[in-house]
């Protein structure tokens, strides 16, 4: 069986006692309602980080990741932070090749593939995101996008280390617009990932690979895309800044 998972990236989003607060109100709900085996992460910014591991001792369906990581080992890059950092707060999950960051930081897939080396050194687990833009889709290259996503950012990994990794696969003319994708659309293109790991790797490393959906997913909408062969569990932006609709999303998997 994959593992499920439910991941909410906050982004840059909430201060300090914001996102302490709101964490709280996460572990009690989760050890509240939730029945399954499903794993609940919280991907805050930074500063978070350290004292959300704190608060989520004890509270084993609760997990917390980082948005990012540099890809060296430590050095002279003011206003980095390393994967080592980052596995000493405690914390367990990355967030790696968000389209944001892509976009905005111009991080390549060559770039991509160096981060998620240093973040499986640290024996963190990368979520490692792709997806095609809106003008890719229509120009009907998505499958090419993906594919290259791929083969550049991980495909470099041993089936050992391959093993390790999380996919997302978030399009993004669905993150943050409301607009998401249909669950057929999304299982098509879980489906021709799970076949191009198959193909890579073998049958077994691919069943075994969790491959979340991410763009615009909310409570409502989140059942009928979970329930997809291939849909694993979601990264959920704007719906992880209100600890209710979180927890609706999570519960999917009860
Ligand atoms: P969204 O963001 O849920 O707000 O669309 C998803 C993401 O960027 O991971």
């Amino acid at each position: 069986m994959r593992k499920k998972i439910v991941a909410g990236n906050w982004k840059m989003n909430l201060d300090y006692n914001e996102g302490l607060a709101l964490f709280s109100e996460i572990i009690n709900m989760v050890n509240d309602e939730i029945t399954g085996t499903q794993q609940a992460v919280i991907c805050s910014p930074f500063i978070h980080i350290h004292s959300l591991v704190q608060l989520a001792k004890g509270y084993h369906k609760v997990a917390v990741g980082a948005q990012n990581a540099h890809q060296a080992e430590s050095g002279a890059y003011t206003g980095e932070i390393s994967a080592k950092m980052i596995k000493s707060t405690g914390a367990a999950y990355v967030i790696l090749g968000h389209s944001e960051r892509r976009q905005y930081f111009g991080e390549t897939n060559a770039l991509l593939a160096q981060k998620t080396d240093t973040v499986l050194k640290h024996d963190l687990t990368p979520i490692f995101c792709i997806g095609e833009t809106l003008q890719e889709r229509e120009a009907e290259t998505h499958f090419d996008v993906i594919k290259t996503q791929l083969v550049e950012g991980i495909f470099h990994l041993s089936a050992e280390d391959f093993g390790k990794l999380v996919i997302a696969y978030e399009p993004v003319w669905a993150i943050g617009t409301g607009v998401t994708a249909t669950s057929a659309q999304a299982q098509e293109i879980h489906d021709f990932i799970r076949k191009e790991i198959a193909a890579k790797y073998n049958q077994a490393v691919a069943d075994a690979t969790t491959i979340l959906y991410g763009g615009s997913c909310n409570p409502k909408n989140a059942a009928e895309l979970f329930a997809q062969a291939d849909i694993d569990g979601g990264l959920i932006g704007g719906a992880s800044l209100k600890s209710r609709d979180f927890l609706d999303i999570v519960k999917t998997f009860n």
